[in-house]
Formats: C-alpha cells, structure tokens, sequence
C-alpha cells in the first residue's frame, strides 16, 4: 500500500450503466490491490436535480450493490453515501468561498445539464463541482479514479485546493500544517473505455438519463436484454478495420471494439488482431457472449443484495463512521486554518 489515497463517486440517479463500469468501477476494483480507497455513493450530488425520495433510496442501495457485487471489497476499504458524513458539504461551504464564478462558468457539464432554461436550474447544480472538491479534498486523497467526462471537474478540484493553499498560506504556516495543506489530486482515466458511447449513436456519450433503453447496457440487464441491445447496436456497413488506424471516423465501430476491449482485459489492437476483416456479426456473437458472462454475475449478485438492504445499509453506516473519522480531522484544521472558533 502506498501513501496515496483513492477517492471517487458515483450518483445514484439510476441505471448504472456500461459506461459506469468500464468507465470507473473496474479501475475502483484494481487499485484495491494498490492503494487504500474510498469509494462514495454521491447522494448530495443526485438532489441538484429532484429525485422522487423513495427511487432516491432505492438508487443508493444499488449503486452500493453494484460496488460490491463488482468486486469492491467495503471490509479493506471504504464504502459509504455521502449524506452521513456531513464534511462533505461544511468543506464544499467554504469552497464556495475560494471559488469564482468565473471558474463555475466554464463547467461544461452544467451547460449541458441545465440546457436552455438556465434560470430555472437549481443552485445546487451550478455549485456541483465545489461540492466534488469537497468530496475528494476532504480526505486530502491524491488519486481519483473516474471516465473522461469528469476531467474538468478534476481540474476545478485542483484549481480550489491550490487557491485555498494559496489564500491561508501564513494560517497555514501557523498552525504548523505542511505548505499544501491540500494535495493535487491526480485523475486517473485508464483503460480503452474512458468514455463509453451509446449504442444508438456512436457520436453521443452512454448515459443514464438517454431516453432509450437500448442506448445503453444497464448493470441490471439479464442475458436476453444485454443479447437484444448488442445485435440492434448501430453499426456501418463496412467490415472491422485489421488496425486501430482504421477506427478513426467509424465511432459505433470503436466504440463497440472499446467496449470488448475493455470487458476482455485485451487493447483495442488485440481485439482487431482477431476480428479484423470480419463482419459485425460474428463480433457482435462474441461480443454477447463475452458481455453476458462477464456482467451476468454481477447483475445476478446485484439483484440478492437487493433483497438484503439491512446488510446494505450495514455497510454504508459503517464506512460512514470510518470515512467520517477522516473527514473530521480535516475539517477540524480547516476551521482552525480560516479562522473559525471550535470546541477543542
Ligand atoms: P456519474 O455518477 O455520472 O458517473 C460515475 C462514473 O462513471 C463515469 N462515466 C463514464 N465513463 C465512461 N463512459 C461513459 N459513458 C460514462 N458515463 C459515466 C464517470 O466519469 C464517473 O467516473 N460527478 C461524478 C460523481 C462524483 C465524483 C466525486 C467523482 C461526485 N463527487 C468525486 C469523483 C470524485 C458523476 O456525476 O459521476
């Protein structure tokens, strides 16, 4: 194990999909062997956009499921909803503070998420990305495993924790803290899936809110839903290319290529080495025998945690208090950084 720490979240907004799990959770799964992790169930994150309460809890169990069904181990590390550890959104507060709008304004993802009637965003979703710094920032973790759709939040993040460096450079200096207080927390975005494409159109990324089903592979899929959705996925009409070369402006075709790279632990090279000058039909046959035995025992082991919600919420009570006891200690100092008055 090395000093550095892991932090990354999920929404629990519904359909965890293929994107989820190639994107970020394998790489959630492998550096369990490498790092201690905290993995987060971002429920503070999913009320920016109303969620009807009972779905809400629902969404949380899964995605917590979905963790542990994938192979995320909650004894070795740590696995819990952001709401029962309220650092998160006293951090996010002051960061509020260290940000500037200037900086909330480049945000893509907002832009995209409030759409055209901005005015009737909530301010939630505008402040998000303070409240992701907090999340990673309090538990001063350096490493942040997430698909490529989360980098300019990352950089955000980095942006906060060096002006707050910057801004309580002689309080931090006083109180004896080390010159970065907090670090610059690295994104890690590997792996031949970075950003999962819907299967229904190649230009747009899968996602949870696409109002087709068949857009995306849901992790609670059964075989006959994963084996429907992969023959009706858009293809061309031309075969695969023998080299990666010939991807280039063939989205659908890269990204289902992306897609069995990543679920095969292959490069994308190694995947055309064996289908290359074949017809989509022959991959695609592979590629729903290939999905369903890799995503068949998760969605299965989902589907009996699902009926054992009081093992469930055990574990995100516990990695609460574990989480909790960490983000207390940073919290602590920052409040003696800025100046506030606390109970010794
Ligand atoms: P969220 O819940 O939208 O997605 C969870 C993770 O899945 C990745 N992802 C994808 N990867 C590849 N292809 C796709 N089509 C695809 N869709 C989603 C996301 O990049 C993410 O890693 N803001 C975050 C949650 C969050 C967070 C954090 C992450 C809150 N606080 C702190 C890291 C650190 C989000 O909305 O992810």
């Amino acid at each position: 194990m090395t000093k550095e720490l892991v932090f990354s979240g999920v929404q629990p907004t519904g359909n965890l999909h293929l994107g989820n799990y190639l994107g970020a959770i394998v790489n959630f799964v492998k550096l369990q062997n490498t790092h201690h992790c905290i993995y987060c169930v971002v429920d503070l994150h999913a009320i920016t956009v109303w969620q009807d309460p009972a779905e809400l809890m629902r969404n949380i169990r899964e995605v917590t499921a979905a963790f542990i069904a994938s192979g995320i181990d909650p004894k070795k590390h740590i696995v819990f909803n952001q709401s029962q550890v309220a650092e998160h959104a006293e951090l996010a507060w002051v960061f509020n503070c260290v940000a500037r709008l200037g900086w909330l304004n480049r945000m893509t993802q907002f832009k995209e998420k409030a759409g055209k009637d901005r005015e009737n965003a909530s301010v939630g979703l505008y402040a998000y990305p303070n409240l992701m710094a907090a999340d990673i920032l309090v538990y001063r973790a350096t490493h942040v495993p997430v698909g490529e759709d989360q980098k300019q939040h990352l950089e955000l993040s980095r942006d906060i924790a060096q002006k707050f460096n910057n801004d309580f450079a002689d309080s931090i200096k006083a109180h004896g803290f080390a010159e970065k207080f907090f670090p610059q927390p690295e994104p890690l975005i590997t792996g031949p899936a970075t950003r999962v494409m819907s299967l229904r159109d190649g230009a747009k990324k899968m996602s949870k809110s696409d109002p087709s089903d068949y857009s995306r592979i849901n992790l609670s899929d059964d075989a006959d839903a994963i084996a429907q959705k992969v023959r009706k996925a858009k293809t061309d009409p031309e075969p695969l290319p023998s080299e990666e070369e010939g991807l280039k402006s063939r989205p659908e075709a890269d990204n289902l290529v992306g897609i069995f790279a990543a679920l095969s632990g292959k490069s994308k090279q190694d995947v055309l080495k064996e289908f290359g000058g074949g017809q989509f039909s022959g991959f695609k046959a592979a590629l729903v025998d290939l999905s369903v035995h890799k995503l068949g025992p998760i969605g299965a082991e989902m589907k009996k945690l699902s009926q054992d919600s009081a093992y469930v919420d055990s574990i995100l009570v516990d990695g609460a208090n574990r989480a909790r006891a960490i983000a207390a200690e940073t919290m602590n100092a920052v409040k003696d950084i800025v100046g506030f008055i606390r109970k010794a």
